[in-house]
């Protein structure tokens, strides 16, 4: 494929969509945008210097001045927050409602929105969350909505938090699922839905790989129709 395409990759929390784009950029030789990640380092920079999560008075003083960055390495992705490697501090459990949180806010939106563009509009980018097909980059070049069932989701992050070393039980985890899920739809701003353009891809019953290879399927039919 000689263009770089902009592949949207939306879905809820749970379902896949971190490991896939990851995949799916390694292979195409895209860059990897997780704009969840983004959110997670707003929501600890918010958090460190306790602000009132739910204020949006707030999180505009620290809105303007975020500086986020998102480095390809060996390991994986790691997040830079003003500087500082936060890769893991932004996967602590507690992270994905802090995330979620911020994210309901304009001004944290409108900031972030504004550095996922700087990196996806060149094309050749595999950007990944939850208002990318819709907001971010609504004239991408796929769009994939990925999903699961809330307890697969929950099963599978019970178990990369567990194999992380967190004391988790599932049943906390399938009710943040189910918070997390119902605050990130129900928000007024850009709002997690799918795109009416986007291709539905139920991962329940698939594989990491098989997912990998639908989308990339669809990408190559579709690609050589141009
Ligand atoms: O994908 P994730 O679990 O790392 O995302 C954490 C939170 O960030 C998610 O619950 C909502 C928010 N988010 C968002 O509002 N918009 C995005 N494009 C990505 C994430």
């Amino acid at each position: 494929m000689e263009k770089g395409y902009i592949i949207a990759v939306d879905g809820p929390s749970g379902a896949g969509k971190s490991a896939v784009s990851q995949k799916l950029a390694e292979k195409l030789g895209y860059l990897y945008l997780d704009t969840g990640a983004m959110y997670r380092a707003a929501g600890l920079k918010a958090l460190r210097q306790k602000l009132d999560l739910d204020d949006p008075e707030a999180l505009k003083t620290i809105a303007p001045g975020l500086e986020i960055k998102l480095e390809q390495d060996r390991g994986g992705l790691k997040v830079l927050l003003d500087g500082e490697d936060v890769s893991e501090e932004i996967r602590r459990p507690e992270m994905g409602m802090a995330a979620s949180k911020v994210s309901r806010h304009l001004a944290i939106r409108q900031r972030l929105w504004e550095l996922q563009r700087r990196l996806g509009e060149p094309g050749g980018v595999v950007a990944e969350g939850r208002d990318v097909g819709t907001v971010v980059f609504p004239r991408a070049d796929f769009k994939f909505f990925v999903t699961a069932s809330p307890e697969e989701r929950a099963g599978r992050r019970y178990r990369e938090l567990k194999a992380k070393g967190f004391a988790v039980d599932f049943d906390s985890i399938l009710q943040e699922v189910s918070a997390r899920d119902a605050q990130d739809s129900s928000r007024e701003l850009a709002p997690l839905k799918s795109a009416d353009d986007a291709i539905l891809v139920d991962t329940t019953e698939l594989s990491l790989e098989q997912v990998v290879e639908r989308i990339l399927q669809v990408i190559k039919e579709r690609s050589s129709l141009e």
